[in-house]
């Protein structure tokens, strides 16, 4: 069965087509991030319109890709929550309006479980390994999670503050870089020193041992580059040293983590999915790491790391297929949808 994925729960626009839940067979995405630049984050309003003009461009452009009439798709799959509230009423919209016209059957995707199986999709066979953990590291959320199936997830932790992209992009505009952050932080931490800056350890009172928090060593960061602007050490060697110290640290967290959930759950695969699961020294450092412990490791390709529509597609397909699921035409928007 082809399915049609429409993600537009942030700033990317995306439209995908896959069929048999894995196959990419027209993968179209604009982003809006150029846009928001200036502002240092999304701004909702810029990213709906935004939204509402490229979504017809996108559906066009994968269908065109994928050389398949709209008669061939079998499911339209969309991003229902979490992310903004005016940005996935654009996706929704468009999706009913589709499955209404089509006379095909709408489903309403979670697209933090979509990142999960983003991770899945990039691997053969693309079935839910059994006793796994999943991480989701992106821009709006961190959790790590036990899976139970492909719908079922059971949080053992999660962020206490700010999510490990939002925490990279506010460290990365301390030091002067670009938006989106973790690409700019990734670009400049190979020049520096990772031993140079010290952060400690967050101690998180209640909560589980795997829950995170980011705000303390953000906290650090702007505290020493405060201080480096007084003092005239704020210069490119201070803030490649900052940007290879903070990412250092918070690659370390996310693995100890992780590796911890694995071995205490004795689960013996790992999927990591999300934004910042595009960061090569993380992905290094989990490959090692999870060598080391024999476990199963799933990353994303490049390509679906990022808020993309195949992984909604790919996801709705399975749910679809395995478990019937189906959503009905009134099916609202659920901006603060959490992993369930
Ligand atoms: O998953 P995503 O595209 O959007 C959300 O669902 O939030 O994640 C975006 C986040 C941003 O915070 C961005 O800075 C971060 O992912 N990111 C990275 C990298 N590429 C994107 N963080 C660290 N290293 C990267 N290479
Ligand atoms: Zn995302």
């Amino acid at each position: 069965m082809i399915a049609l994925g429409i993600e537009t729960s942030c700033d990317e626009t995306a439209v995908g087509l896959v069929e048999k839940a894995r196959k990419i067979l027209g993968h179209s995405m604009v982003s809006s991030v150029a846009f928001h630049r200036r502002y240092g984050g999304v701004v909702p309003e810029i990213a709906c319109r935004h939204h509402a003009e490229l979504v017809t461009y996108c559906l066009e452009d994968a269908l065109r890709q994928a050389g398949v009439p709209p008669s061939e798709v079998g499911l339209v799959a969309v991003t229902y929550g979490p992310g903004l509230p005016g940005a996935l009423l654009v996706g929704l919209a468009a999706a009913k309006s589709l499955s209404f016209a089509w006379k095909v059957p709408l489903l309403g995707v979670n697209h933090l479980h979509a990142h999960l199986y983003a991770a899945l999709m990039t691997h053969e066979p693309a079935s839910w390994p059994k006793r796994s953990i999943g991480l989701v590291i992106s821009g709006g959320h961190t959790a790590l999670v036990k899976l139970k199936g492909i719908s079922g997830h059971q949080i053992l932790g999660q962020t206490r503050d700010d999510a490990v992209g939002e925490a990279f992009d506010k460290v990365a505009k301390l030091l002067g870089l670009g938006y989106p952050g973790g690409p700019e932080i990734e670009k400049m931490a190979p020049q520096g020193d990772p031993r140079r800056m010290k952060f400690s350890i967050p101690k998180i009172k209640s909560g589980t041992p795997w829950d995170f928090s980011f705000s303390g060593v953000k906290t650090a960061v702007l505290r020493r580059v405060e201080e480096a602007r007084r003092t005239g050490e704020f210069g490119p060697v201070f803030a490649a040293d900052m940007a290879a110290s903070f990412q250092d640290f918070v690659v370390e967290e996310i693995l100890s983590k992780s590796i911890s959930a694995c071995r205490t759950t004795r689960s013996r695969a790992l999927l990591a999915g999300g934004g910042v699961a595009a960061n090569l020294f993380l992905r290094g450092r989990l490959q090692e790491a999870c060598r080391a412990e024999k476990i199963k490791l799933y990353l994303p390709a490049p390509l679906l790391t990022t808020d993309n529509a195949a992984m909604v597609a790919g996801l709705g397909c399975t749910l679809y297929a395995r478990e019937g699921a189906r959503s009905q035409l009134s099916l609202a928007a659920e901006p603060n949808l959490g992993m369930r």
